[in-house]
């Protein structure tokens, strides 16, 4: 593997890189929340949170993006106020359809809520080394847990992540309503003490 550096902080001209690099392993679970692909790139390019999203990256390019939630940080500052400018009247539509995929995510003392290494640079540790990282970083701030959300179906994801030694701590389903709109039926939340090793 090339040399691979792990940091936090993107400077402004790669908000657009990494706003495409998660779209681009998102989108599935996006599309039914924000509609149209620009927009999706617009909002995440607008509210990324720069200085506290984790990279990783190959020769200098981002090739890893990391979002967390933790303490009062949160990698994408967009509150309700911003929501609703966004997206105006359809605020509702968001706000119902995207209701199962929020629900559960603020307990736990450091959130991993979007991990994305961009296509080509997949299956070379990249996952890997950003997850050891962020166990480190978790340690260093004396952070209990790490929990995560993967869709049940991304059998690579859930691997990786049994693998860095998270467990499945409940399977969330979608209500019946959400899963034509959806393209899967529920997600597992899984989480990682730090205490031992
Ligand atoms: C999941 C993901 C972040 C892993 O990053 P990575 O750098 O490819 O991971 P690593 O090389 O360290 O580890 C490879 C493992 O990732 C998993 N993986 C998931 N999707 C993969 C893909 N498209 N290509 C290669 N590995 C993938 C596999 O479990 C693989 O392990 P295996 O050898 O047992 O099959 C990355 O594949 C990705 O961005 N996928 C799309 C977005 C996503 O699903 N994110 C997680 C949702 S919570």
């Amino acid at each position: 593997m090339e040399r691979i550096t792990i940091s936090f902080g993107i400077k402004e001209e790669e908000r657009d890189l990494v706003s495409e690099i998660l779209y681009e392993a998102f989108s599935e679970k996006l599309k039914p929340v924000f509609g149209s692909k620009k927009k999706s790139l617009r909002i995440f390019s607008r509210y990324l949170n720069a200085p506290k999203i984790l990279v990783a990256r190959e020769k200098g390019k981002i090739v890893g993006v990391a979002g967390l939630k933790y303490d009062n940080v949160n990698w994408l500052n967009l509150n309700l106020f911003d929501a609703i400018r966004e997206f105006g009247f359809l605020i509702f539509r968001v706000g119902i359809i995207g209701f199962p995929l929020v629900a559960t995510r603020l307990k736990g003392d450091l959130l991993l809520d979007v991990l994305a290494v961009s296509p080509e640079a997949r299956g070379r540790g990249i996952g890997t080394k950003m997850l050891q990282f962020l166990l480190s970083f978790g340690k260093e701030r004396n952070l209990k847990k790490v929990r995560l959300y993967v869709i049940r179906t991304n059998e690579g994801a859930k691997r990786l992540y049994e693998r860095m030694g998270f467990t499945i701590v409940k399977l969330h389903k979608i209500p019946r309503p959400w899963r034509n709109v959806f393209h899967f039926d529920g997600y597992f939340e899984m989480e990682r003490s730090l205490n031992s090793d």
